[in-house]
């Protein structure tokens, strides 16, 4: 496995005392187990989440891994998440956290209300060892649908970000498309997409 948690902390000279903003749009949304100074919904321009990165610690395994979301740029398009307030000191566990391909770039991020400001976002590129690319909707549930790892299914991953997306009133069509086609074939047992 690549492991990009050394590049992030030598590429961004971080003042200790200085709060950065970071833009979560996977798990972050929902899984924010870090401190923070402060929480807000925010967008970013000209980016697409999709499941296109591989997940060989957390929703997979390095024989098997799953597939979770990254970003790539897509003019005109607007990807919701959620933005953190946080002190560098943060970075440690979230680069350990997310090292499997990721790595921190600058961005601007744009707030409910039109402020902007600059932040720190993960993203792992096509270059990554990691990286799956593209599949068809219907072949990325059904991929998510057989996998897991050591931080639970790949499904829960899928259903919890597109819960916590409609949480916060955000629609995202990859996403949806992917969990109605989880839910309506490749895993049918499982309950309609709670509100
Ligand atoms: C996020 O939730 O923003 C995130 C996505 C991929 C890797 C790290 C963080």
């Amino acid at each position: 496995m690549l492991d990009t948690s050394a590049e992030n902390q030598r590429r961004h000279a971080l003042h200790p005392d200085q709060p950065v903003w970071l833009f979560g749009y996977g798990s972050l949304i929902y899984k924010a187990d870090f401190p923070f100074l402060a929480r807000r919904p925010a967008s970013i321009d000209g980016w697409a989440r999709r499941f296109w990165q591989g997940s060989h610690d957390h929703r997979g395994t390095p024989d098997h891994p799953g597939r979770v979301v990254t970003l790539i740029r897509a003019p005109g398009d607007r990807c919701a998440g959620m933005a953190y307030q946080v002190t560098p000191d943060v970075f440690q566990h979230l680069d350990h956290r997310e090292k499997n391909g990721y790595l921190r770039v600058t961005t601007s991020l744009t707030f409910a209300d039109g402020q902007q400001q600059p932040g720190l976002v993960y993203l792992a590129t096509a270059d990554n060892a990691a990286f799956l690319g593209e599949a068809s909707e219907e072949q990325i549930a059904r991929h998510i649908a057989a996998s897991h790892g050591p931080s639970g299914s790949n499904a829960d991953y899928l259903l919890q970000l597109a819960r916590a997306l409609r949480n916060l009133c955000e629609s995202d069509a990859h996403v949806f498309a992917i969990e109605a086609s989880l839910l309506n074939t490749a895993m049918p047992a499982r309950a309609a997409p709670a509100k």
